[in-house]
């Protein structure tokens, strides 16, 4: 049997093809969750997508998580930087994580150098777009093979 990720998508990422090119590409959401789907399918792992623009949805989806899934593939957007209730969420679900973020969080704005969560993640990628969530695919991946 495969296993599972979930891919959970925060706060205005739903936006993606209305937003800054520059750092998030020209891809819709719906166009992203194609491709993650593919290379999910050649990874030889089954995928599930949810996106949320309210945070308390977003942590509902994380508590839900240990009885649904093996691993999370987390682009929480804006969150990352200051939510702590998705940090303590995501300390509940207990499972192996990665966090991914289009654009080179670090490059940027100060503020956005600062991820609550990503001690927490067994992985973290970003600045290599939608690619990205290929490799972050491997790395859940590998921690669920050791
Ligand atoms: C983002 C980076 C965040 O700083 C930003 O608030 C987002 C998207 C990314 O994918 O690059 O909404 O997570």
């Amino acid at each position: 049997m495969n296993p599972r990720v979930d891919v959970l998508h925060g706060v205005n990422l739903d936006m993606l093809g209305r937003r800054d090119p520059a750092h998030y590409g020209t891809l819709t959401l719906t166009e992203l969750e194609v491709k993650v789907k593919r290379f999910a399918d050649d990874l030889g792992i089954d995928v599930a997508f949810f996106q949320t623009n309210h945070e308390g949805e977003f942590c509902e989806s994380l508590h839900r998580a240990t009885e649904k899934t093996d691993a999370l593939l987390l682009n929480p957007g804006a969150w990352t930087h200051y939510s702590y209730a998705i940090r303590d969420a995501l300390e509940v679900a207990a499972l192996p994580a990665v966090e991914v973020h289009l654009s080179a969080v670090d490059d940027r704005e100060e503020w956005r150098r600062v991820s609550v969560i990503r001690d927490l993640c067994v992985g973290s990628v970003q600045g290599q777009g939608v690619d990205g969530y290929r490799e972050a695919l491997i790395m859940l991946k590998e921690a669920l093979d050791t």
